[in-house]
């Protein structure tokens, strides 16, 4: 691992028209599915990740030694950067998870916002159409261009609406949900214009190991354990869908492999819950794990609310599902089982936080 260097011309030559390229790839998911992708297959990766405040190496630190793994520290709006890894790599496919992603933080500074999920996406799109146009037949046939996109991009749904489905209509609501919008709709248009062969999945709340603690779940069990405040937005009553990040990946892999071109596919955990039952049900994870500062839901504090704060987001998996074969396979309530041993192992004695 590390920044490309000669050694891994042998990687480029012998995988050529094989290997992904993968971007984002030290953040939460991106890091998920790199490892997921190494344990499950034999083909290598390249990782292009800027290492923004959300990207982080320990979370690859599994795969520090394997040969299958490169890592570029860059920028997915250098394109002379992304031009030179295609070429010299040349990836099957790539898949795109390098974004900015905290609703909040996009409302405190939405222009990194449109930087990277925007005109990022945009450079990496053109010099994938550059690249794939040179391609000879059967890998311009085979390539992918993957975006990884989020369901924000629907908007908010009442209480009584059917959940979001792959027609329904966008109505992003913030900053960060409207960059991700836009970044969609360009993948389109070089489908539709260039016929450059996408796919894009759009997901619903994932959870799991490598997330940054600025999210809701990673945020409550470390504020948790140091006995701090646990933040709830207005009234607690929004609703998520949450997906095991594990699901994800798999769902991603799926839609790589088997999702046709210019499609886009929704992933989701049909598992909606309040942020107060969610924060509530970790609350209880923690009391078993710390009986002596029990109970933790003493700490609850409900906040002023998120400007423009969606009500409730759920996805409709039923195209992946029917079309793919792909399915959920860890139920949320038994993910508490998960949490108690990603608790015990992140934030036990021997390592406390
Ligand atoms: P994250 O914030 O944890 O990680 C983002 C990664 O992208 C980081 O490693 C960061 O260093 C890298 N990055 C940021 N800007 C970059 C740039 N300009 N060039 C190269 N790398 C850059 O995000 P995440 O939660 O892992 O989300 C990954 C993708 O999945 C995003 O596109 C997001 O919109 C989407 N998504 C996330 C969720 C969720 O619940 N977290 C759900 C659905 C979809
Ligand atoms: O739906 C998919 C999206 O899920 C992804 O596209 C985003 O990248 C990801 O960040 C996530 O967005 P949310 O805004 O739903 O996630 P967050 O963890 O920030 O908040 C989850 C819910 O909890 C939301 O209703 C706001 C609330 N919340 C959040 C924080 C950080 C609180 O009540 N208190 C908090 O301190």
């Amino acid at each position: 691992m590390g920044a490309a260097s000669n050694a891994h011309h042998t990687t480029s030559r012998r995988h050529g028209h094989q290997l992904i390229l993968v971007t984002g790839g030290a953040g939460f998911i991106g890091s998920n599915f790199v490892l997921d992708w190494l344990a499950t297959g034999n083909t290598p990766v390249v990782n292009l990740d800027r290492l923004t405040y959300a990207g982080n190496l320990h979370n690859l630190a599994a795969i520090k030694d394997d040969s299958r793994h490169v890592f570029v520290r860059g920028d997915i709006a250098d394109r002379a950067l992304v031009a030179a890894l295609l070429q010299r790599y040349q990836p099957r496919a790539i898949v795109h998870f390098a974004a900015e992603s905290h609703v909040d933080r996009s409302i405190h500074g939405p222009a990194e916002f449109i930087q990277t999920n925007l005109v990022g996406t945009f450079a990496l799109l053109e010099e994938a159409r550059a690249y794939w146009s040179g391609l000879p037949h059967a890998p311009r046939e085979a390539f992918r261009f993957l975006h990884v996109s989020t369901d924000e991009v629907y908007g908010s749904l009442a209480a009584e609406d059917p959940a979001f489905s792959e027609s329904t209509p966008y109505a992003p609501n913030s900053p960060y949900a409207a960059s991700k919008a836009g970044s969609d709709h360009l993948v389109r248009a070089y489908h539709h214009t260039y016929g450059l062969p996408t796919v894009t999945t759009n997901c619903s709340n994932n959870y799991g190991p490598f997330q940054f603690p600025e999210k809701l779940i990673p945020l409550i069990i470390l504020n948790a354990f140091r006995d701090k405040a646990l933040p709830i937005y207005g009234d607690g009553r929004n609703v998520r869908d949450w997906l095991y990040v594990g699901d994800h990946c798999e769902g991603i892999r799926v839609a790589l492999a088997r999702g046709l071109s210019g499609e886009t596919y929704n992933i989701g955990g049909r598992a909606e819950r309040t942020n107060i039952d969610v924060v509530t049900a970790v609350c209880a994870i923690m009391d078993e794990h710390r009986p002596q500062n029990a109970p933790h839901s003493r700490l609850i504090t409900y906040v002023k609310d998120r400007p423009g704060h969606d009500r409730r987001y759920a996805i409709d998996p039923g195209k992946i599902e029917r079309e793919l074969g792909w399915r959920p396979r860890q139920r949320f309530e038994d993910a508490s089982g998960e949490y108690r041993t990603w608790v015990a192992t992140n934030y036990g004695e021997r390592n406390p936080a």
